[in-house]
């Protein structure tokens, strides 16, 4: 591996910080201080906003051919993809989840981001409008300018890619703060965007904490949008926040997931979707389908089935193969999810697996998959986001009371729903309130595919072309008098 990355990266730089403050990040799996970070404080977050500013006025950047744009966008996927496993190394060690996770599921989509926004990047164009008069009535898709971009430490490169990738395709100039607890791979992608050739301020990094480094970026006269993922609490300080500057905001919040089982469903597949849809990435996904509903008449059995899935995922050093279960990416994280445990215990549901930290020779944040049968909907465990591999399966009568289940919550991000009826598939499809349902399969993502919130879930969309035109760039309305 090259060197660690750890200082600031401005205007295609390494900087200390000026107070010359860091932060250590530490390996989950093992506690160690990986390396100290330099912080960046709001005197940072000033020289990387006047650094993307000067960006915005460089015509190296706003005059850019957008075939070149997508070339340099296209090139860095290559880059990112020659480093897969440098960047996958250091995902795993930052974050905890697994290698494989990392290097074959993390790495591969970052790169497809970049090359399907690459695409975008010289097809982003307006109309011509039938006005009245003689007139002739254009728009252009300008780019929103500087854009603050807010990521946290589940998937840090893919989501810092689903932000930074139409960003820069349509031609704004960005300033990242990664989360706090994975700053490493945002570091690399910056640097790795001068080395193809992004000029100096198009992208900048800047490692610190949300109440400094974040907030410093959302109230940023000079920032003109701020694109946030993380959870609802902080998404409505940053809404708030960006209010006094008026900024464009989006939000790519938490959710409380439900995954329908109904009585007709393919019963091993659906215990496996539920399996993956909980326990992948160790639960830290904001669409973990957290909530497992099943119809009575297989209640029993699904449990049975799922429990046993459950206590066959191995727990361990994330980076053995045989690992399916990786670190909890925090010891405050892991308070968390143990004090759900305890909650879930104390409100009566039933611990059927699990429930239980475990370490590996003796260190590591890791908790075993958890599986809570007989949970009620307005118990804790299924209202609030866990954020950790804790299932609440939940029992239901039909059709009507699992979709009235499933919209009891303040969250709408994802859903699944398994069964054979095509019919019951989409009708329930249509009445779940979800920016996402998965039809008999869970997690799936492809950078065409938009992905966002409903309710307290968020607003606004990554991935897919449009979305990336309504976020990152703006319209302007041009008018000729076609009579002088
Ligand atoms: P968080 O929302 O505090 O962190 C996300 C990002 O926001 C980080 O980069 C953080 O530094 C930044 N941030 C924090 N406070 C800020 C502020 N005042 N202004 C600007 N930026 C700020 O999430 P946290 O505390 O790490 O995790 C807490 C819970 O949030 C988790 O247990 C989980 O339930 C949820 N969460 C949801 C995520 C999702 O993908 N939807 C991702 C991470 C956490
Ligand atoms: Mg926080």
């Amino acid at each position: 591996m090259s060197e660690i990355p750890n200082r600031l990266w401005i205007a295609n730089a390494w900087a200390d910080a000026r107070s010359g403050a860091t932060f250590a990040t530490t390996n989950p799996a093992t506690g160690e201080v990986i390396t100290r970070v330099a912080e960046a404080r709001s005197e940072d977050v000033d020289l990387a906003v006047e650094a993307a500013r000067a960006a915005m006025r460089d015509p190296a950047w706003r005059r850019m051919n957008p075939h070149t744009r997508a070339e340099l966008l296209w090139k860095l996927a290559d880059a990112l993809e020659a480093n897969a496993d440098e960047l996958a190394a250091l995902e795993t060690a930052d974050n905890g989840k697994t290698y494989f996770e990392s290097r074959k599921v993390d790495l591969p989509s970052v790169v497809e981001n970049f090359r399907y926004f690459a695409g975008v990047a010289d097809k982003v164009h307006g109309s011509t409008i039938p006005v009245a008069g003689p007139h002739l009535n254009y728009t252009l898709r300008e780019p929103v300018g500087v854009i603050g971009i807010i990521t946290p430490w589940n998937f840090p490169l893919s989501l810092a890619a689903w932000k930074v990738a139409p960003a820069l395709a349509t031609g704004n100039a960005v300033v990242l703060k990664p989360a706090e607890q994975t700053p490493l791979t945002a570091l690399r992608l910056g640097e790795l965007a001068a080395q193809v050739g992004f000029p100096a301020g198009v992208l900048n990094v800047v490692p610190g904490f949300g109440p400094t480094a974040g907030s410093a970026l959302v109230r940023h006269p000079d920032v003109d949008a701020i694109a946030f993922t993380g959870s609802t609490e902080v998404g409505k300080t940053v809404m708030r926040e960006a209010a006094d500057t008026l900024k464009k905001v989006s939000l790519e919040l938490g959710g409380k997931s439900p995954n329908i089982v109904f009585a007709d469903a393919d019963l091993k597949e659906a215990v496996k979707g539920a399996s993956t849809g909980i326990f992948y990435g160790k639960g830290e996904v904001c669409a973990a389908g957290s909530r497992v509903l099943v119809e009575r008449p297989v209640y029993d059995d699904f449990v049975a089935q799922f429990a046993a899935r459950a206590q066959s995922m191995t727990v361990g050093d994330p980076m053995q193969k045989s690992t399916r279960l990786g670190a909890i990416v925090s010891a405050e994280q892991l308070e968390r999810v143990m004090g759900y445990v305890e909650s879930g215990k104390a409100e009566g549901a039933r611990l059927v697996t699990g429930g239980e930290r475990a370490t590996v020779n003796g260190k590591g944040n890791f908790v075993k998959a958890t599986v809570f049968a007989d949970v009620t909907p307005e118990m804790r465990i299924a209202r609030e986001e866990i954020f950790g591999p804790v299932a609440a399966v939940i029992p239901f009568e039909d059709v009507d009371d699992a979709v009235s289940i499933a919209n009891r919550t303040i969250y709408g991000l994802a859903a699944g729903v398994w069964t054979r009826d095509v019919g019951k598939a989409h009708r329930v499809a249509q009445e779940i309130h979800a920016g996402t349902v998965w039809i008999n399969t869970y997690n799936q993502y492809d950078s065409a595919s938009p992905f966002g919130g409903y309710k307290q879930s968020g607003f606004g969309r990554d991935l897919g072309w449009e979305a990336a035109l309504e976020k990152y760039t703006q319209v302007k309305s041009v008018w000729v008098a076609l009579d002088r």
